[in-house]
């Protein structure tokens, strides 16, 4: 079987291609190319689905093109293509499927449906050993849409968010504290020059044995302080201000995870999704993981957020299963 895997993202508001070569032992990331939409959604405070659904279908062959030409070779080089099924937004996704599913057929290539969480998971595994890979594992997938904490082998999840996704609950916040959409890079962004104890904002459901998560109190308290402190002190405090929400998130995230893993007994911890991007909860993470004695694997910066290689990523660790 030809070894080169296309994989292909259109589950939101980016459209993603990506070339990848299973070498049975390794995987290459030959190319990984993306149209980011957001500039087409800023202006609307989030992202508007018709809108997205029509970039995917203006863009989805530039970005093949840009991928295959950046990986050095043509369309008939192409083994099998990897897709996003689902979850995500209906009309997005449907471009995917059907322009992976037309172009496998006319190639006369195998296509597998994918489901996006497991492309996530698969991002943080893409330079681990098959033995990591064959262990017990625990995943925290932290994205603008998910919050959740999953045994990977028994596919059973043992906790997520009851509301706001965590990458919800840094756009929405940071919406709220006039920074645009998404929000989640800039305040980590300017976190790095404030102070992360300036202001103490809630964690909630903070109890040993609960797995589940809730941010939506958090975005109201970001409000009232806001409507409290008003936009005077909000902007000449606002590298703090960022510092003590990211430290909020972050702490909550991170102590969930690593509990859930020492209650099950996991040595592996897994932290991937947008969110995983973020540089205060890797070091949490890291520090707490350590403590612990857990072996916490994170996707490299590059591959946190949406991308076409954790796709075809996926499917190629469902076939080393098989
Ligand atoms: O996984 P992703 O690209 O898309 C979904 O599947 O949702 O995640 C996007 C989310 C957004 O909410 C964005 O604000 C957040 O990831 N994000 C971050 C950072 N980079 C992206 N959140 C915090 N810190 C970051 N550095
Ligand atoms: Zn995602």
């Amino acid at each position: 079987m030809n070894n080169i895997w296309l994989g292909i993202e259109t589950s939101c508001d980016d459209t993603a291609c990506a070339v990848l070569r299973n070498n049975g032992d390794s995987i290459d990331i030959l190319s990984n190319c993306l149209y980011s939409q957001i500039d087409e959604h800023k202006a609307w405070g989030g992202v508007v689905p018709e809108l997205a659904s029509r970039a995917h279908l203006e863009k989805i062959v530039p970005v093949l093109q840009q991928a295959l030409d950046n990986a050095k070779i043509g369309i008939k080089d192409i083994g099998q293509i990897a897709y996003t099924q689902s979850p995500g937004l209906m009309g997005s996704l449907l471009v995917g499927i059907n322009f992976a599913r037309g172009l496998a057929k006319d190639l006369g290539v195998k296509s597998y449906g994918v489901n996006h969480l497991d492309g996530h998971i698969s991002s943080a595994l893409l330079n681990s050993q098959l033995s990591t890979l064959n262990s017990q594992l625990l995943a925290l997938i932290v994205s603008g849409g998910h919050t959740e904490l999953v045994l990977i082998k028994e596919k059973i999840t043992i906790g997520k968010t009851r509301d706001d996704a965590a990458g919800e609950a840094f756009d929405k916040s940071g919406k709220i504290l006039g920074l645009g959409y998404p929000a989640g890079a800039a305040i980590s962004k300017l976190a790095k020059n404030g102070d992360k104890n300036f202001h103490e904002f809630p964690r909630a459901l903070n109890e040993a044995n609960s797995f589940d998560f809730s941010f939506s109190g958090l975005k109201t308290a970001v409000l009232r302080y806001v409507q409290t402190k008003g936009e005077d002190f909000v902007k000449e405090h606002i590298a703090d201000i960022c510092a003590s929400l990211q430290e909020a998130i972050a702490d909550i995230l991170s102590l969930k995870a690593v509990n859930a893993a020492k209650k099950h007994g996991i040595e592996n911890l897994i932290l991937c999704g947008g969110v995983s991007a973020n540089y205060r909860l890797r070091e949490l993470m890291a520090q707490r993981a350590e403590k612990s004695g857990l072996n916490l694997i994170c996707p490299p910066a590059e591959l946190c957020t949406d991308n076409g290689a954790m796709i075809a990523a996926a499917a190629i660790f469902t076939s080393f299963s098989k």
